[in-house]
């Protein structure tokens, strides 16, 4: 391997042994070994030389090169590690990412596990999203934070990893989950400050996990300062389930909301700061009345179109269709640093997505999602990707709901049209590549279904009939889960297909549902039908451009 431009080799490698990983220069002939149980290692390279890596009883999970001067701009060079063989393999690029099982213009991790969207903010001419990552499997585990940048929410370059967890408790990685958690950024002139939860604890949380608020900063996005302590105050009543700190300003104060279970109940609770720095606790924000909800996750909180909004994760709960942990909105206005509550509804009826977290930009409210698998249909693959992030989504308030709809940006890559008509039955049975965007005019509200992907015995449909506006899967582990919209009509519909991955958008952002839906064929389909096809006033199917070329 060269090392180029590059000055850093960083290896995430795991050993349950004796593990020892030597970087050979071939050009000095100087050599560097270091051992490894569950590391994330970094060697220093001299740039333009040839090396070569020995290791040995240690399992590598992501090795990428950084180091550079201009990584924003190339992003790390990650290498094709061959454990078999072990040694570095040459992959092309398309090998890697134009798979089945891989979106082509939804964010996605290089490789293995990514969960929630932590610190995004715009700083110095780049959009920044961090996000939870297990960069040695394709399964949860203990938490780093990964970290990318765009110019236009669209295309993204990978940086390197930032926080890792706290190095004694990796010591113990098979019996302490521990972790850098989820949080949020704010982004000033010359630096921004990150806000996110230690966690330490058994592998089955319970009164012994112990998690607590920490902040830091950093200047350039690459190099962080050292964590302290933020939060110290934990009200009476607050469970072990303590985390996620989400920071806004309004006016000259700052704002935290945590999620937590304040006796029994879904709780955010809300921390001010005159610093940023130092914080008093103020009061529970919002309490949720609805049982068996084990804590809110993620919360957010932010001013929207002259009103209040708090949105929060529900986890470990299933509402009245089977659906599992959805995530509510909750409208309202901000008197006395009280949010009263004056409408409330789902962020998103397909169940797929978690953990939302949005910032503002240029006077855009900017939300993105995790496409999260809650019901296990992920299908692990060499080199695979588990997690995946929605398109961002521009949020408004209209008539006390939550309006979403993908930034305007995802339209720039739109590429072949594969229909354009009206009043038709459409029957795309064979689109090549299986990426593709579908916006669809209704004069009247009519039954229809549409066919959006379909392998043997499984399928997912997006459907409006007299069992209401839905998405329906059939042969997979979400049959029989009723999906459905909280619209009563269907005007206008706004589809995005990406491998693996549906996003449907109704009635100009009324209702946004995600869902994942795996077959093994870069074929896709998009097959409209209905009674009353008269009622089509305009449709249009277009290809999609892959972000990763
Ligand atoms: C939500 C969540 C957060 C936590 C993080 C850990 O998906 O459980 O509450 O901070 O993931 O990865």
């Amino acid at each position: 391997m060269n090392s180029g431009t590059y000055r850093c080799l960083e290896i995430f490698s795991k050993s349950s042994g004796e593990g020892r990983i030597t970087v050979r220069n071939q050009s000095n002939r100087t050599e560097e070994t270091k051992h490894c149980q569950y590391d994330w290692l970094k060697f220093v390279l001299e740039p333009n030389c040839e090396y070569e890596l020995d290791v040995e009883n240690a399992v590598i999970g992501l090795i990428y090169l950084s180091g550079n001067d201009n990584v924003m701009e190339t992003g790390v060079a990650y290498l094709d590690w061959d454990e078999t063989e072990k040694k570095i393999v040459c992959k092309s690029k398309e090998e890697q990412y134009d798979t089945c099982y891989r979106e082509q213009y939804h964010f996605v991790p290089w490789k293995n596990w990514m969960n929630d969207p932590n610190g995004l903010c715009w700083y110095r001419g780049y959009y920044h999203m961090f996000y939870q990552t297990n960069p040695y499997e394709q399964h949860w585990s203990n938490m780093y934070w990964g970290h990318a940048v765009s110019k236009d929410l669209i295309h993204w370059t990978h940086l390197p990893i930032v926080l890792a967890p706290q190095p004694e408790a990796l010591k113990q990685a098979d019996h302490i989950k521990s972790g850098a958690f989820s949080g949020s950024a704010v982004a000033m002139e010359d630096q921004v400050f990150f806000y996110l939860t230690r966690h330490y604890g058994p592998l089955e949380d319970g009164p012994d996990t112990i998690e607590e608020q920490w902040m830091t900063s950093s200047r350039d996005m690459l190099h962080f300062e050292p964590e302290q302590r933020s939060i110290s105050e934990k009200p009476e009543g607050a469970s072990f389930d303590f985390r996620d700190p989400k920071v806004l300003k309004v006016g000259e104060n700052w704002y935290l909301v945590l999620g937590t279970n304040l006796n029994g109940k879904a709780a955010i609770l809300l921390y001010r700061s005159s610093d940023g720095k130092k914080w008093n606790y103020v009061h529970p924000l919002l309490i949720e009345q609805t049982e068996r909800i084990r804590c809110f996750e993620c919360p957010d909180f932010f001013e929207l179109d002259g009103h209040y909004v708090a949105i929060g994760a529900w986890m470990s709960h299933y509402d009245e269709q089977g659906r599992y942990q959805m995530s509510r909105y909750y409208i309202g206005n901000w008197k006395e640093e009280t949010l009263e509550v004056e409408q409330s509804g789902w962020f998103d009826f397909g169940s797929n997505c978690y953990a939302m977290q949005s910032f503002e930009h240029e006077g855009r409210r900017i939300s993105i999602g995790w496409v999260s698998d809650f019901y296990g249909e992920y299908i692990p693959v060499e080199n695979g990707a588990n997690g995946s992030m929605t398109i961002p989504r521009q949020l408004h308030i209209k008539h006390g709901r939550l309006i979403m709809n993908p930034v305007e940006e995802i339209y720039r890559l739109k590429e072949n049209v594969l229909y354009v008509g009206k009043k038709e039955r459409i029957q795309l049975d064979e689109i090549t590549g299986n990426c593709y965007y579908a916006k669809i005019h209704f004069e009247k509200n009519t039954d229809f279904s549409i066919l959006l992907g379909k392998e043997e015995d499984r399928a997912i449909y997006f459907k409006n009939d007299s069992d209401g506006v839905r998405i329906e899967t059939y042969g997979v582990k979400t049959e029989g889960i009723k999906f459905q919209a909280d619209v009563t009509e269907v005007k206008e519909l706004e589809i995005f297909v990406d491998r693996r991955l549906v996003e449907v958008y109704i009635n100009d952002g009324e209702a946004v549902g995600t869902k994942i839906f795996y077959h093994s064929d870069k074929n896709g389909c998009f097959i409209l039908d209905g009674a009353d096809m008269e009622a089509v006033s305009y449709a249009e199917v277009y290809t999609m451009r892959s972000i990763w070329h």
